[in-house]
């Protein structure tokens, strides 16, 4: 018979183990492993992040509410009779049950179902049904104090009219969080317009949350995985862009920018994928309106995607502007909620363009389609491997820094630097497991 092979550090379960101090590479069972899933909604999205809730024109009117998640928590975001928004956890303090089971709607007030505790939008306490009893018999204990039995409450901050919410005291101010770059970005999309929301999307994709946030912080699979970009001028490999990053690296603005030249150049292109079988020169679309709807943001940019720590993505791709918020549901798991913008105001021709740009994105857009599958076969590898690291080098190691090129994974690494140190494993190249 055959000695057991020993566990490695990777399989061990707490233990994760980060040999270098780059971050290039990548412990395989942070995605995978129940204990780090447990531990990230402890010390993660309980921690120092600011979770995005809810954009603020979801909320116009006093009592309007919507219930979001944070990875497996539900939360009730609402807009109390101050116009403030609050946020807290759907749990009743009496016996637990869910409060609200509606995605939205509009309250007075917010009465668990079961025994009908009340609560004001504010996440106070202020009615329990007999509560001192009927004549002289029964009722809650002398020293109940409503006062002590409210709702548990997130701490909101809000930007750019996005609101969020955070567990932790120290969490930085809003601004200095989301970094420089991330505030322009808010700017440009969604506030220098009244934005409004077109829609709802949701899509349930087979792969940790973790690989989506690699995933749209990785310009270097774009002209590769999406060849339908590649192939109608959407996207190239030769395209101007890059990335900008936060000071802490955890926030990537990735941008480009497609020139006449990046489109019409075939011949480079063929000879750029010579040798794959996968780049067709002549393929034409019997109706190329999709590829050739005008940018409406005057500024020359394709393609911008801001990427905020731990779940939240502004993406514009052409003229599809969305919000899109990612909802861990376990190790192998994970929702995304994308909220698809318009503005107030514009033309019908310019709902007309966003509606048509807007079939790159999602489960079954020309684009996105390939990110979900891309998950689902990243996830269905590592689940089969015992331990070991990804690889993340393309575009140097070293000094995670902000790029004016496009083929890089650093902006994966100010990821993984960020997401190593909230959730406290141990220093890049000791012992794994000591940081539990
Ligand atoms: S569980 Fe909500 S009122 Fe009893
Ligand atoms: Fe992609």
């Amino acid at each position: 018979m055959n000695a057991p092979v020993p566990m490695s550090p990777d399989e061990s379960e707490h233990g994760t183990s980060w040999p270098k101090g780059d971050y290039s590479r990548v412990p395989y069972n942070v995605f995978t492993d129940p204990a780090v899933y447990d531990r990230e909604a402890d010390r993660l999205f309980r921690g120092p992040v600011w979770n995005y809730l809810a954009m603020e024109c979801e909320l116009p009117k006093p009592g309007d509410f919507v219930t979001r998640w944070i990875a497996d928590t539900s939360v009730v975001v609402v807009r109390a009779k101050d116009g403030e928004i609050h946020a807290f956890e759907n749990t009743c303090a009496h016996r637990g049950a869910r409060l609200v089971d509606a995605p939205r709607g509009n309250a007075e007030r917010l009465t668990c179902p079961y025994h009908l505790w009340t609560y004001n939008l504010k996440g106070e306490l202020t009615g329990v049904p007999l509560e001192k009893g009927l004549k002289g018999k029964g009722g809650m204990a002398e020293c109940f104090d409503k006062k002590n039995h409210g709702l548990n409450r997130l701490r909101i901050a809000t930007y750019g009219g996005l609101a969020f919410g955070t567990y932790s005291d120290v969490t930085a101010p809003i601004e200095e969080y989301l970094g420089p770059h991330a505030c322009s970005q808010i700017q440009r999309l969604l506030v220098q317009r009244k934005p409004k929301v077109l829609g709802y999307l949701r899509q349930r994709i087979p792969g940790n949350w973790k690989l989506y946030n690699e995933n749209v912080r990785d310009p270097y699979h774009a002209s590769l995985l999406h060849l339908f970009q590649v192939s109608f001028g959407i996207q190239a490999p030769t395209m101007k862009g890059g990335i900008k990053l936060d000071p802490e690296g955890k926030n990537t603005w990735n941008h480009s920018i497609l020139s006449a030249d990046d489109a019409g150049n075939k011949a480079d292109l063929a000879a750029a994928y010579d040798g794959t079988g996968k780049f067709v020169p002549d393929l034409k679309m019997a109706d190329p309106r999709l590829a050739q709807v005008p940018l409406d943001l005057d500024d020359g940019y394709k393609t911008t995607i801001l990427s905020i720590f731990p779940t939240l993505i502004v993406a514009q791709v052409d003229n599809t502007y969305a919000v899109r918020h990612l909802r861990p549901k376990g190790p192998g798991l994970v929702e995304l909620h994308i909220t698809y913008i318009g503005f107030e105001g514009e033309s019908d021709q310019s709902l007309h363009d966003k509606l048509l740009t807007s079939n790159f994105i999602g489960p079954a857009g020309y684009i996105s389609m390939e990110d979900g599958e891309a998950l689902r076969l990243s996830q269905e590898g590592i689940k089969t491997r015992r331990g070991g690291h990804s690889v993340l080098e393309m575009g140097g190691v070293g000094e995670i820094k902000d790029t004016d090129y496009l083929s890089q994974e650093i902006s994966i690494r100010g990821f993984w630097k960020h997401y190593h140190r909230i959730m406290g494993f141990a220093a890049p190249g000791e012992h794994a497991g000591s940081g539990q």
